[in-house]
């Protein structure tokens, strides 16, 4: 590119403006009911969802560089910086895909009966970077809310149905931080076992708490014991996502989170909550405002609509054993201190200090 082409450059072109902003074709003029007059309220329908796929396609653009990283093994220490940024650059444009839907509230429901029509079977349901998104993140098909008994694809063109496939044939972001937690250093030094001295400190407080409370607590806290037996019981714990030693670092990053060698693992597995969060929430979001737009009926891509979404909602999530995990956490007060030898390998050391 010589440098006249880039003094050249104008704002317009440089944003491809003449493309997107020739992008909005307000379909309700075609209407024989309205004779060439559009529906008001098409011009924000379609801008909203323009610029919901510009920001899914930051989002993607994001978890390619974070998914990046996490292929590498081991993943680097400098690295995580990066991966920080790109994961708060995803979750504050969730929180705007949140409050975008404010924007398309302000039109009413009668408001979109004057073209909901139109668009006949167009639907968010066939936004192939939405689906790749989930795919990424790490939803699988077989945990898919099964819709009018279809796959969720079989409403896309074939190459985007390709494209979703081979995705779903690559790690997902959560398939890559089981793989980065289940190699997380400290936990099982050969001397030191984390698991084992977590389990003798939960019982003990366990004993403790038992010890010192009123008896119409005491129930409360044989079943607290009885919810960390069934999590020691079994060698993978059953109905949790994460493998059992994946869970078992997640939970050791969020104890000794305080330790520096912890601070970026820790921050990693907050924002990944943050996202899971965020995107329940659109979800949630979404469905009450499909309810408020349609009431019960049946949406335009086929599925049961309101009733569908709101499932969505709670069983698609990626990210809930992180949630979960917080069940298990055990006071300050009743954590055990990490050996000296293995706080020695945790601590940065300035090898320039004075002895
Ligand atoms: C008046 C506004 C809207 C209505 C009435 C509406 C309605 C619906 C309905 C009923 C569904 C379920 C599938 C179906 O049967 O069609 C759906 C799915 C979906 N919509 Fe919307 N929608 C609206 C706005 C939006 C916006 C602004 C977006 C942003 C991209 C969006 C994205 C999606 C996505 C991604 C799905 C798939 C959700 C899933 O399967 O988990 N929708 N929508």
């Amino acid at each position: 590119m010589s440098d006249n082409h880039l003094k050249d450059m104008d704002y317009g072109t440089y944003l491809g403006l003449d493309r997107i902003l020739d992008a909005q074709r307000l379909i309700s003029a075609a209407d024989p009911k309205r004779k060439g007059e559009p529906a008001h309220d098409e011009m924000l329908f379609i801008i909203v969802h323009q610029a919901y796929e510009l920001w899914f396609k930051l989002i993607l653009f994001e978890m390619s560089r974070v998914q990046e990283i996490f292929s590498d093994i081991p993943v680097a220490d400098r690295d995580l910086r990066p991966v920080v940024a790109s994961m708060e650059r995803i979750v504050e444009t969730l929180k705007l895909l949140v409050q975008q839907l404010d924007v398309l509230e302000t039109m009413t429901p009668l408001d979109f009966l004057e073209f909901r029509h139109v668009f006949r079977s167009a639907s968010g349901f066939q936004s192939a970077q939405f689906r790749e998104l989930e795919i990424r993140l790490g939803l699988r098909r077989d945990e898919r809310m099964c819709y009018g008994g279809h796959a969720y694809d079989v409403v896309l063109p074939d190459a985007a149905k390709a494209a979703l496939e081979a995705w779903e044939n690559k790690p997902s972001l959560f398939q890559q931080f089981e793989n980065w937690l289940s190699r997380t250093p400290f936990v099982d030094t050969g001397s030191y076992k984390f698991w084992d001295s977590y389990r003798a400190a939960v019982y003990q407080m366990l004993d403790e708490d038992l010890q010192n409370s009123p008896a119409e607590d005491r129930s409360k806290i044989d079943n607290t014991r009885e919810s960390f037996d069934e999590l020691f019981a079994a060698e993978e714990p059953e109905g949790w996502r994460f493998s059992a030693k994946a869970l078992q670092a997640a939970l050791f990053i969020n104890m000794y989170r305080d330790q520096p060698v912890l601070h970026q693992p820790y921050r990693i597995l907050h924002l990944a909550m943050d996202i899971d969060e965020l995107l329940t929430v659109w979800r949630y979001r979404h469905a009450l405002m499909v309810q408020r737009m349609i009431g019960m009926k049946s949406g335009s891509g086929g599925s049961t609509g309101h009733r569908y979404l709101i499932e969505t909602a709670e069983r698609h999530r990626v990210f809930s054993d992180l949630f979960r995990l917080s069940t298990f956490l055990i006071p300050r007060s009743a954590r055990p201190e990490l050996p000296e030898d293995v706080q020695k390998q945790m601590a940065f050391v300035y090898e320039g200090a004075a002895a």
